[in-house]
C-alpha cells in the first residue's frame, strides 16, 4: 500500500509535545511508511501571519488521508481565532459528525474512584460533533448598553440526531450491546425532545441492543456513582464534551483520553486528537502525558487500516501502564513526555 499521507497540526501549548511523541510510537509501531506533512498552524502563526489557516488551507488539508491534532488554544489569543477559526471549523466543514471518545479504566492506573477494578470501567461515548449546542448560530443586540441581550441557539435536526445514533448503535453491536443517550428534555424539550423521539425510533432498529436514556444531570452522577454500568453512550455536542472530561478523570486522568473525529463516509479526511487541550499551566515544561495522543493515532491507525500496529500500540501502553514504573507527574510520578514515549516504544519490541 502506498504511504498514508497524514496531516501533523501540533498547534499550541502541549499539543506539539505530545504530538511529536505519538508520530515517534506509530512511525516505529508501522511496517509501511507513514508521510507524515507537518503544518504550523497554531496561535504562534496567527500572531506572525494575521491567520491560523492560509487561504488555500481548507483545499490542502482536504487531500490528507488524515490529520493529527494537538490542541489549540493560548492565553492572549482569542477563541474566535483558534477554536473558532481552526478547530470548530474543521469538524463541521469534513462532516466529522462521530466523535468517538473511549475511556478505560487501565490495569495499574489509579481510578480516583474508591476500589474500581482494572477494566471495570469501559465506556466508548459517541459525541454529535457537527451541531447541538455548538451551532454557531446567535449574535449580540444593543451591545454595550444596559439592554445587551445575547442569543445562541442550539441545532438539533433530525437527521443529525440519527446519524450519531445509528453509528452509536453500530458501535454497540461490537461491545456490550448497550446504549444510553444522554438527554435533558424534562427542561429542553424542543430540541432535546426531538433527539428523544429520534433515539426511541433508532432504537426499533437495533432491537438486539439495550437502548435506554438518562438525562445529563443524573448521568454526571452515575459516571462517579457506577461508571461501571455504561457500555456506549450517546449525546449531545455540549453534554458529550462534558462527559468524556468526566469519564477521562474517573478512567485516572485526561493525559489518557483519546478521541477521533470521523466522517464516516470518508468523503473527507477524518481526524484524531487527544481529549485533553493545550494545558498553558504545563506546556514547555516536558512533563505532559503523552499517552492521549498515543492511543489518538492508535485510532488513526485503526482508521486507516491499519489494525496490527494499532494493536500493538494498545498493548504497549496498557503493558507500560501495568508495569506502573514510568508515569508522568498526572499519574502519580515524575516522568517526563518523552520518557513516557520510551517506554512505550520500549514496550513495543
Ligand atoms: P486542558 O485540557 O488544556 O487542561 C486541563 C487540565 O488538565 C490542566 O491542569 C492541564 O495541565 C491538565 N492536562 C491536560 N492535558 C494533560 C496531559 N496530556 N498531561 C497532563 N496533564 C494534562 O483544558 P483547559 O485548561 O480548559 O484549556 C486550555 C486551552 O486548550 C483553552 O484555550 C481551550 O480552549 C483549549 N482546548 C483545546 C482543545 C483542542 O484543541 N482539542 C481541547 C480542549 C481545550
Ligand atoms: C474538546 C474541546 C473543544 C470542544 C473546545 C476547545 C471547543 O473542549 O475537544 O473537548 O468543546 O469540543
Ligand atoms: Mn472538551
Amino acid at each position: 500500500m502506498s504511504a498514508p499521507r497524514i496531516a501533523v497540526i501540533g498547534g499550541d501549548g502541549i499539543g506539539p509535545e505530545v504530538i511529536e511523541q505519538a508520530i515517534r510510537v506509530a512511525d516505529a509501531a508501522c511496517d509501511v511508511a507513514l508521510d507524515w506533512h507537518r503544518l504550523p498552524w497554531s496561535s504562534m502563526y496567527y500572531l506572525r501571519t494575521g491567520h491560523i489557516i492560509p487561504e488555500d488551507g481548507w483545499e490542502q488539508l482536504r487531500t490528507f488521508d488524515a490529520i493529527l491534532l494537538g490542541a489549540v488554544g493560548q492565553p492572549g489569543v482569542p477563541d474566535t481565532v483558534t477554536v473558532h477559526g481552526l478547530l470548530l471549523p474543521m469538524r463541521r466543514k469534513f462532516d466529522l459528525y462521530v466523535n468517538l471518545r473511549p475511556a478505560y479504566l487501565f490495569d495499574g492506573v489509579q481510578s480516583p474512584l474508591r476500589d474500581k477494578a482494572a477494566g471495570s470501567i469501559d465506556m466508548l461515548v459517541y459525541r454529535e460533533n457537527t451541531e447541538g449546542e455548538y451551532a454557531p448560530v446567535g449574535g449580540r443586540l444593543y451591545p454595550g448598553t444596559p439592554y445587551e441581550t445575547a442569543l445562541h441557539t442550539a441545532v438539533f435536526t433530525r437527521r443529525g440526531c440519527e446519524r450519531i445514533m445509528r453509528a452509536a448503535f453500530e458501535g454497540a453491536r461490537k461491545r456490550k450491546k448497550r446504549v444510553t443517550s444522554i438527554t435533558k428534555s424534562n427542561a429542553q424539550g424542543f430540541t432535546l425532545g426531538l433527539w428523544d423521539e429520534v433515539f426511541t425510533t433508532v432504537a426499533k432498529e437495533y432491537l438486539d441492543i439495550e437502548a435506554r436514556s438518562l438525562l445529563v444531570d443524573a448521568a454526571a452522577m452515575d459516571f462517579v456513582r457506577k461508571p461501571e454500568v455504561f457500555d456506549v453512550i450517546v449525546a449531545s455536542n455540549l453534554f458529550g464534551d462534558i462527559l468524556t472530561d468526566l469519564s477521562a478523570i474517573v478512567t485516572g486522568s485526561v493525559g489518557l483520553a483519546a478521541s477521533a473525529n470521523i466522517n464516516p463516509e470518508r468523503t473527507f479526511p477524518s481526524m484524531f486528537e487527544p481529549v485533553h487541550g493545550s494545558a498553558p499551566d504545563i506546556a514547555g515544561k516536558g512533563i505532559a502525558n503523552p499517552l492521549a495522543a498515543i492511543l489518538s493515532v492508535k485510532l488513526m491507525l485503526d482508521h486507516l487500516g491499519q489494525t496490527k500496529p494499532a494493536a500493538a500500540i494498545q498493548g504497549a501502553v496498557a503493558a507500560v501502564l501495568k508495569a506502573g514504573k514510568v508515569r508522568t507527574p498526572d499519574l502519580g510520578g515524575t516522568a517526563t513526555t518523552t520518557q513516557m514515549a520510551d517506554a512505550v516504544l520500549a514496550a513495543l519490541r
